[in-house]
């Protein structure tokens, strides 16, 4: 027999995969993936064991269980001042990752295109594919990251069925202004562009920024699926549970696909993130503070070495750049890193489709413990 031909001929294993695993043969430090080295807070892993041990371990309703579902419509409403319907327009899924691929999947058709900014996070392009979509890529303006609009506009066609904005974005951790949503809102208007925006780093922004979720904009919102992750909120990536919001006619699609990739998510976690999120209402706001401490600690480590960088303004991912060090390409520069000096890291240009042949930037991620930053910071301070 022949087996069928790849639908995802561009796709191998993930860059993080296979950092992660070289990272362990060579036993270096990992700040490659974007995982914390710590635990998510006592209580939420309490509550956990509580309610499975008291029976909480069948399916939960497919939407998601009413106290999560609750707790996700008041802090939008704490944060962004969104006023969104709990029952309708609330969708929990198994991780942001669930909710992106539901939402392209209920939107995207054959010969479709979708917009999205470089360099940019893996998972959206395989799953425009998968749809019979393109993408079309823009790459943002460097050194700031920021969104070229000429180019968008240019890229924008009578095909575009979507616009994915990912901000805080990976990995340069650069937000959205209120000027630039204005400005987003403006160029779309009279088109029927739908957008998502992939918001999984909302509660991590620096130096007294704020960020600027699509549901704060009233219109831009009646337009978008916005989508977080408690993975990266409460360092429980492991739990993989997220969530979407979007107006009913957008969520009643998105649910369509939903209830037939995982149908719910596991009970016992969204009563525990529900009774966290009900109970520490402050703790959204304090993680910036927390991340913020970190990536200064990580700065401050490598502030003497070779490596040029500006400290992010979000995230959790520091970008660097290495043309002092090598004029290695950078997926051979990050492999050399983590066998030769043990401290594993992510090659930026796997997030673009067109890479500059000359950019020499590594990607570290700092949701680490104390003790593993100054470790790494050591070990980079030596090239
Ligand atoms: C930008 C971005 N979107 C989505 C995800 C996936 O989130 P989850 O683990 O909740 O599926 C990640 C995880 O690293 C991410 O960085």
């Amino acid at each position: 027999m022949h087996y069928p031909e790849t639908k995802l001929p561009n796709v191998g294993t993930t860059i993080f995969s296979v950092m992660s695993q070289l990272a362990a043969e060579h036993r270096a430090i990992n700040l490659s993936q974007g995982f914390p080295d710590f635990d998510g807070p006592q209580l939420i892993r309490d509550r956990v064991v509580h309610y499975m041990q008291s029976g909480a371990n069948q399916y939960a309703p497919f939407i998601g269980v009413p106290s999560l579902r609750q707790a996700i419509k008041d802090k939008v409403a704490r944060h962004y001042g969104a006023d969104v319907d709990a029952e309708s327009e609330v969708t929990v899924t198994s991780g942001a990752s669930e909710a992106i691929y539901a939402a392209i999947t209920a939107t995207v058709r054959q010969g479709d295109e979708v917009i999205v900014f470089d360099p940019c996070y893996d998972c959206y392009e395989p799953a425009v594919e998968l749809n019979g979509g393109v993408c079309r890529h823009v790459a943002l303006d460097l050194p700031e990251f920021k969104i070229n609009w000429l180019a968008l506009e240019q890229a924008i066609s009578p095909r575009t069925r979507m616009i994915i904005v990912n901000a805080p974005h990976n990995p340069s951790g650069v937000s959205l202004s209120r000027d630039e949503l204005d400005r987003l809102a403006e160029l779309i208007r009279d088109t029927n562009i739908l957008l998502l925006g992939d918001e999984v780093y909302e509660h991590i922004v620096f130096d007294g920024q704020s960020h600027n979720s699509l549901l704060t904009h009233k219109e831009l919102a009646r337009r978008s699926f916005v989508i977080s992750s408690f993975g990266k909120t409460y360092h429980i990536t492991g739990w993989k549970v997220g969530y979407c919001i979007a107006p009913v006619a957008l969520s009643t699609e998105l649910r369509k696909v939903h209830q037939y990739i995982t149908f719910c998510t596991p009970t016992p976690m969204q009563l525990a993130i529900a009774d966290y999120m009900n109970t520490h209402p402050e703790y959204e706001s304090e993680l910036s503070g927390f991340y913020q401490e970190k990536r200064d600690i990580f700065c401050h480590e490598i502030r003497r070495s070779r490596f040029g960088f500006t400290p992010a303004k979000g995230g959790y991912f520091q970008l660097a750049d290495y043309s002092q060090i090598s004029d290695m390409d950078d997926v051979s520069f990050a492999r050399w890193l983590t066998t030769e000096a043990g401290v594993a890291a992510i090659p930026v240009s796997v997030f673009c489709e067109q890479p500059k042949p000359d950019a020499r930037l590594i990607r570290f991620c700092f949701a680490k413990n104390e003790e593993t930053l100054k470790h790494a910071g050591e070990r980079l301070c030596r090239l």
